[in-house]
């Protein structure tokens, strides 16, 4: 099935749906799915909840007339009956579950209704990509986010951590759910997927998190072409692949809800704000993401859609500085890059000397952030600073 369908059609379902409250929406398109004709044979499949909430458009391919048709249908559906559909069958195409939440989309698509926790927050029932979310900064944003009731897609090239996060969150059912999806965001048929995956899973796209990202430093003697390369396809060209597929989803919302704000949101770096010695190809690229950042704001808000960087401080707890083998605190010691260190807690204090608070920054520092810009609606193409006082805006 073309996304072009799917990245169209199904966010117009989930916004024409969610008249009190926002609504989630799954896509299915299992075979039998796809040779329903009409209510009976829907609700002769058995893993097809009996109810007689089912809206069936007519059979085409064309987005355009699929929205035309289901205009007419819902608006007259809506004044003859409050709740919404359960199901709308896209004819030949596919199947659209509508619920309050991810649990019950599980429930009207067969699987087993299990008892679950119900979740109230700052990012309830929202839908929500981090990329790089199965460790570091973004594992502890996904963490906090579904802890705050969004439902969370885990999109990351590493399928074995970004997997088993996903699994360990929704260990205990709630009505909101995490979800991984397999990504490699320096490639546009990938990011292109994971934007499809998420719409099919949840609905729609109210946040991108453009969180994966890569450190390799070295000065100019030491860069080779091809490190500069593939640092610069993750770090930039990465977060203009994010932008563009999900504004694409985005757009398709605001336009039919009005005032439904969505947020594009990098986590940028200090050094996307002060140069880098021996780490251009990092600075470098977080720079250029704060130009991409200001330049797709001023494109996107008219579609209410709000774009910021967050530009964090070091994250010593972080695996890229802590971790026991290949943390940049061990590999600073060994190089004896810090005078006088003897023990990685000697690095670590030398680096922390150099924050006005006096540690690192943490994922909850960042998260205060990120819920800045998602709740602020009169603001958009900055860059906010998360240092600890290390970097203070002119
Ligand atoms: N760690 C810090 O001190 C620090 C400070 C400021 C900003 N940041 C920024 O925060 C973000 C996260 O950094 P972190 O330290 O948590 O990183 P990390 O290395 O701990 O985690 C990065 C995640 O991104 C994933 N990833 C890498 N390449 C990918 C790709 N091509 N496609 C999809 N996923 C990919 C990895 O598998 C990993 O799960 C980065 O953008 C980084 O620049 C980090």
């Amino acid at each position: 099935m073309s996304s072009l369908i799917i990245n169209r059609v199904v966010p117009a379902i989930r916004m024409f749906t969610s008249r009190q409250k926002m609504m989630v929406a799954r896509f299915d398109d299992r075979s039998e799915l796809l040779k329903a004709e009409d209510e009976d044979d829907l609700l002769n499949l058995d893993f097809i909840k009996k109810s007689s909430g089912i809206l069936i458009v007519d059979e085409t391919q064309d987005p355009g007339e699929i929205i035309d048709d289901l205009t007419v249908k819902l608006s007259t559906w809506y004044d003859s009956r409050t709740p919404h559909p359960d199901y709308i069958l896209l004819k030949g195409i596919g199947l659209v579950a509508i619920a309050e939440n991810a649990a019950s989309l599980d429930a009207l698509l067969g699987k087993p209704v299990q008892k679950v926790k119900e979740v109230s927050g700052r990012a309830q029932n929202k839908i929500i990509i981090v990329t790089g979310g199965a460790q570091g900064f973004g594992g502890g944003i996904a963490e906090l986010l579904y802890a705050q009731g969004a439902n969370v897609v885990i999109a990351d090239l590493n399928e074995e951590t970004g997997g088993k996060m996903a699994d360990s969150l929704n260990a205990v059912p709630q009505t909101n759910q995490a979800y991984f999806v397999k990504v490699n965001v320096g490639s546009a048929v990938s990011v292109e997927d994971m934007v499809a995956a998420t719409v099919k899973h949840f609905g729609g796209l109210d946040v991108i998190i453009s969180n994966a990202g890569i450190l390799r430093a070295g000065g100019l003697d030491e860069m080779t072409p091809e490190t500069f390369g593939l640092m610069t396809d993750i770090n930039y060209k990465g977060y203009f692949l994010c932008a563009k597929y999900a504004s694409e989803v985005m757009k398709v919302q605001s336009s039919f809800k009005e005032d439904y704000f969505t947020d594009i949101i990098q986590i940028n770096s200090k050094s996307g704000l002060k140069g880098s010695n021996r780490n251009f190809a990092y600075a470098g690229g977080k720079f250029g993401g704060i130009g991409l950042t200001q330049s797709f704001a001023m494109e996107l808000m008219p579609f209410k859609i709000k774009v910021n960087s967050i530009c964090p401080g070091n994250f010593f707890e972080g695996p890229l500085w802590s971790d026991p083998e290949r943390g940049l605190f061990v590999q600073y010691l060994k190089a004896g890059k810090v005078p006088g260190a003897r023990e990685i807690k000697d690095v670590k204090a030398f680096y922390e000397a150099q924050v006005p608070a006096g540690r690192g920054c943490r994922v909850i520092d960042v998260m205060r952030a990120i819920f800045y810009v998602m709740e602020q609606e009169y603001e958009t193409g900055q860059a906010v600073p998360v240092t600890g006082g290390q970097n203070m805006l002119n």
